[in-house]
């Protein structure tokens, strides 16, 4: 597995892409803004971008969604229907975190209306890339439709705004509860095994393991119910 991370917009995203070695299929999971370099990796390293694959629909996370839908006009794009919302009102995102609309576009923050979903993410499902399987895992709690992504032969997971090194996603959000979001993990992140690299969608790598026994929102140390990130 061929994997690239681009950390960009003011919030320090990771979005990454991500391809099969033997085949060159990729996909590109959650560009968060407008970013030549990554359309320059995909077409310098000769790979095929599949799909654009979102875990949510923050704006951080899908504000490049429509410009690199232009240079790969061919790319699926895969969202889970609880974040449709989120996702096509992407330019009335910025109003919820505090961004007065005369702020917009100073900030950077000023976006067009998103281009139309392919089809929603299903739990359960498997995605192929190539020879890759990703195992998709509904985990709602930072938002409705959150989504990870699971390679299990490959033993990597792209768990988005679900789970950092050390903390959890926040959950005062709209759509965000802290309840399910800890549900979310138990079930579908935490039952991979202890080897799993984990990228997030902020921050380094960690492991399941390192996060199953030391990230103190899963071992009942921290008893605050706020997590990090948008
Ligand atoms: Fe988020």
């Amino acid at each position: 597995m061929l994997i690239k991370t681009f950390t960009i917009t003011p919030f320090q995203q990771n979005t990454r892409v991500v391809a099969c070695e033997t085949t060159r299929k990729a996909i590109c999971i959650d560009p968060g803004e407008k970013c030549e370099e990554i359309v320059e990796f995909i077409n310098g390293n000769g790979l095929e971008l599949q799909a654009i694959t979102l875990t949510h629909g923050h704006l951080d996370h899908v504000g490049g969604t429509g410009d690199l839908a232009k240079s790969f006009p061919q790319a699926q794009i895969l969202l889970h229907k609880d974040d449709e919302d989120l996702y096509y009102g992407l330019p009335q995102q910025p109003l919820f975190m505090g961004i007065a609309p005369h702020q917009m576009k100073a900030l950077g923050f000023d976006y067009d209306a998103p281009p139309k979903l392919t089809r929603n993410w299903e739990h359960g499902e498997i995605y192929e890339v190539g020879e890759l399987r990703f195992s998709i895992r509904h985990c709602p709690g930072h938002t409705r439709g959150h989504v990870v992504l699971a390679e299990e032969t490959e033993k990597k997971v792209f768990v988005g705004d679900c789970l950092f090194e050390g903390t959890i996603g926040r959950t005062d959000l709209p759509g965000g509860n802290y309840d399910q979001l800890i549900d979310s993990i138990t079930r579908n992140i935490l039952s991979l095994d202890d080897d799993v690299t984990v990228y997030s969608g902020h921050g380094r790598e960690t492991t399941i393991g390192r996060e199953r026994t030391s990230n103190p929102f899963l071992t009942g140390q921290n008893q605050s119910t706020r997590g990090r990130f948008l």
